[in-house]
């Protein structure tokens, strides 16, 4: 009989792309997926190193794998990903019940580990991280539904001084350009609607003379593609080149996800963000002109350590003239062997909660008076799923990524429809069918 395993996924969309080439990897040896952890012959968890408390999350997670392996001593319990790789074997220190442990390069190395492990009993820890590894020939395991994850390159060389992919995911790597469209190729063959090409610094893809520019000029040329996104790229990295390509076609949506992390100059030097805060600010009056209607979001640090009132009230300067659509706001949180943990001006937990509070609270008002000003206008919108709030209503997103909630008619899922947008609430729209989109 063929064996089993449940695999739970942590962190960013990354890892989400990552788990279902494990899936993949571990289909081809024969392994069946299980829904239920307490059966499976194996339990993965694919992990998250970018703040404490994700790894506070997993920690707790451990915890549950414990008492399960104490019941069931033969379930192999399998620790992936960033947390595996930043912590390697110190995590067996407090969990020495792990069976594997495996960093983002090694999955292929999976299989065989497993093998191994059933003739030892030693922990098995292999994080090795590779200047080539792109699973380029793997074909990802995916759940059905409306948009496809396509990683098209891994690693990041940026060092921003707070971050711990560049340790947890090692140096930047570019996928080849043809298995790229050859898998977007496919997935619309299997029905998916929409891609979004992912990167832990998606606009530095870069394969033989090829820039993102161009991958994403060739992705949507693909016919029947309806809608194509990317996530998450550098300010420094946008192009001219980029945005007119964006222009240029109708199937890319219009939407930047443009990390800020912080307003002040100082701070961003103290970040090795390589930008000013002018310069950002110029950025999004350039995209903004360039691309009408476009929705530009962002990631938001505060409480980076040295960040005074002045620096923050630059932060909530930047905030204020830019207004973005949405933003992630994080609390700074110090991680062991980046550059940041090692200053000796960390602020304290409470004056970082008191700025969170701030700027959730300021980007609220922003998203909603964003959102308002849609009420009457004409959306596309990809039909994705049920709406939470009732069986007849649809959600889908805007170009713009916004969500739309709409009476169903005779709109069916993966449908691009016209949708007039009646109202807004929270960060919700609300909206009417008009007609479908390829109709009009
Ligand atoms: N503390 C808080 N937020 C962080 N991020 C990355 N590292 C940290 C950290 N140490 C945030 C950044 C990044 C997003 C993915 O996570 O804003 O853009
Ligand atoms: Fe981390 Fe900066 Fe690289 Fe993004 S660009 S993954 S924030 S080091």
């Amino acid at each position: 009989m063929s064996k089993t395993y449940y695999i739970e996924t942590y962190g960013c969309q990354m890892n989400v792309a990552d788990s279902e080439l494990i899936k993949s990897i571990l289909h081809d040896e024969g392994y069946r997926i299980s829904e239920n952890m307490m059966q499976a012959d194996a339990i993965f968890v694919n992990t998250c190193a970018i703040r404490d408390h994700a790894e506070e999350k997993v920690h707790s997670q451990l915890g549950r794998f414990d008492l399960i392996k104490k019941q069931q001593p033969d379930t192999i319990i399998g620790v992936l990903g960033c947390m595996a790789q930043n912590l390697k074997h110190e995590l067996l220190d407090s969990r020495p019940f792990v069976d594997i442990i495996l960093g983002p390069d090694s999955y292929r190395r999976l299989p065989a580990l497993l093998k191994r492990k059933e003739k030892q009993k030693k922990s098995i820890v292999d994080t090795s991280l590779s200047r080539f590894e792109v699973y380029d020939d793997l074909f990802p395991h995916r759940d059905k539904g409306v948009n496809a994850w396509i990683s098209i390159m891994r690693g990041c060389d940026k060092f921003c001084s707070f971050c711990i992919v560049p340790f947890t995911r090692g140096r930047e790597r570019s996928r080849n350009i043809k298995s790229i469209v050859n898998e977007v190729k496919q997935v619309v063959r299997d029905g998916y609607s929409e891609i979004t090409l992912l990167g832990q610094n998606v606009n530095s893809y870069h394969y033989n003379n090829y820039n993102f520019s161009q991958l994403l000029d060739a992705v949507a040329q693909i016919p029947a593609l309806k809608r194509i996104r990317y996530t998450s790229p550098h300010p420094q990295d946008i192009t001219d080149e980029l945005l007119n390509t964006m222009l240029k076609y109708n199937n890319i949506c219009n939407y930047i996800h443009l990390p800020l992390q912080a307003g002040s100059d100082k701070v961003l030097k103290r970040m090795n963000r390589s930008y000013t805060r002018d310069y950002f600010i110029g950025l999004t009056e350039q995209i903004r002109k360039k691309l009408p209607g476009v929705g530009i979001s962002t990631d938001i640090i505060v409480g980076f350590p040295g960040e005074t009132d002045e620096d923050f009230q630059e932060t909530l300067y930047v905030m204020k003239k830019v207004r973005f659509d949405s933003a992630f706001n994080f609390k700074y949180s110090p991680r062991p062997g980046t550059k940041a943990n090692e200053y000796d001006d960390q602020i304290n937990e409470r004056i970082k909660q008191k700025r969170l509070e701030q700027i959730i609270k300021l980007q609220k008002k922003h998203t909603y008076r964003r959102n308002l000003e849609l009420i009457g206008t004409i959306q596309t919108v990809l039909v994705e799923r049920e709406s939470k709030m009732s069986d007849n209503y649809w959600a889908g997103r805007t170009d713009s990524n916004k969500w739309v909630v709409f009476p169903k008619d005779d709109a069916h899922i993966n449908d691009l429809v016209l949708i007039q947008v009646t109202d807004a609430r929270g960060i919700t729209l609300r909206g009417k069918l008009i007609s479908h989109a390829e109709a009009a």
